[in-house]
């Protein structure tokens, strides 16, 4: 079965070299939820779901306070063990014996491997860089583009008198916030 379908996002396959898994992008108009116990593959469903959502055009926002998403910007459509060398742990590489450079390559023969035995070829993954803008907001850090919420505390211009509903919500909004992120 084709996996390039207007309006589906390919998220997999039903088993091994089995038919592909395509769902409807329409189902997704409301919330959804990804259940699942340690390392049985949220992130990896996750990120799946997002690259095929902009594959298809869909722009996302994506609020990520753990950390993982930014992986989407690895983005190798021909996956050489030059492009992936930088981003291999160096512990891993340690651990097995062999160095950083002959693990990016096995890993990168793999991930060939796997990538064609899904039917994702190079020129799908360029599409989905080359017609993306990702741009990476950090608040409280200047690595991506910075961000500055605390300009948001600056009281409003507005009259205690005329507009104490408006302000009181605002002040219960800004501390339920700053509560909220302290949990984080
Ligand atoms: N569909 C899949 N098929 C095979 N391996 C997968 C699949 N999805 C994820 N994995 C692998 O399983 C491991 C854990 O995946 P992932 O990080 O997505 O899990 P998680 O549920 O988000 O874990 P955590 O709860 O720790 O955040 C990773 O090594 C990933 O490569
Ligand atoms: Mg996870």
């Amino acid at each position: 079965m084709e996996i390039n379908k207007k309006g589906r996002l390919y998220i997999g396959r039903e088993s091994e070299g089995g038919e592909p898994v395509l769902l409807k992008a329409s189902t997704l108009t409301t919330h959804g939820v990804i259940f699942g116990m340690t390392g049985s593959g949220k992130t990896g469903l996750g990120v799946n779901m997002l690259e095929e959502a902009l594959l298809g055009g869909t722009p996302t926002l994506i609020l990520d306070p753990k950390g993982d998403m930014g992986n989407i910007l690895l983005n190798f459509p021909d996956s050489t063990p030059d492009e992936l060398e930088p981003w291999m742990d160096e512990g891993k590489a340690k651990r097995k014996g062999v160095t950083v450079a002959d693990l990016a390559a096995k890993e990168a023969a793999e991930r060939r491997a796997d990538l064609a035995g899904d039917g994702i070829t190079p020129e799908r993954i360029a599409a989905l860089r080359d017609n993306t803008e990702f741009k990476i907001y950090t608040p409280g850090s200047s690595i991506g583009v910075p961000m500055n919420v605390l300009g948001s505390l600056k009281a409003p211009d507005l009259d205690w008198q005329d507009s104490a509903e408006t302000i009181r919500d605002e002040i219960e909004g800004l501390v339920s916030s700053i509560l909220d992120l302290h949990d984080c």
